[in-house]
């Protein structure tokens, strides 16, 4: 069995030139995003199923996550682009409840660098780059900030391993996996 690599880190140019372009243009000023509402993180958030590029760029950066994780055998979950553009932005400390067992965090646009604190330290990623950490193991946040100007894309690629809940378990019972976690992790 490999040893998983359970560092943070921060790779570089994760896409190509050409690749990265597509997938940033593809969400910036999205006019989808104009009609929504934001959340209680001053965000907007669109899923795979709703943006299908989603779930190809997962893919493509598959190998690539497996390399870093040192994992022949980890598969896509699902992924999320969210855009931070309220005044009032922030992202609690938390540590995932959903199928984040390994998470790629990649910058697609912004204003000035916002730190994602992992465990306690602060990581920044400029577009192109990622963080990768452990989802489920690692608390992880931001910092509210409270005059922002700008609009800050990312998108959270999550992969999991074959014999993880979300793969093993139906499509119909992983509301109820998620909200039992939640609870659990409440209580601990
Ligand atoms: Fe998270």
């Amino acid at each position: 069995m490999d040893t998983i690599n359970r560092e943070v880190g921060l790779i570089k140019n994760v896409l190509s030139p050409y690749d990265f372009d597509r997938l940033r243009m593809h969400f910036k000023n999205n006019p989808i995003l104009d009609s929504m509402g934001t959340d209680e993180f001053g965000r907007k958030l669109l899923g795979d199923k709703a943006e299908p590029i989603l779930q190809e760029f997962s893919e493509l950066l598959l190998p690539k996550v497996r390399e870093y994780f040192n994992t022949k055998t980890c598969v896509t979950s699902y992924s999320l682009f969210a855009e931070y553009s309220d005044e009032t932005i922030s992202l609690e400390k938390h540590k995932d409840v959903n199928a984040c067992t390994y998470t790629l965090d990649l910058v697609l646009y912004q204003g000035d660098p916002w730190a994602l604190y992992i465990e306690g330290k602060p990581y920044i990623a400029k577009p192109n780059e990622a963080i990768l950490f452990m989802g489920e193991e690692y608390e992880h946040w931001r910092e509210t900030l409270y005059n922002n100007t700008g609009k800050i894309g990312v998108i959270f690629f999550h992969y999991v391993e074959p014999d993880h809940w979300f793969i093993t378990e139906p499509k119909e019972k992983h509301d109820e996996i998620r909200r039992q976690m939640a609870i659990e992790r409440n209580l601990s």
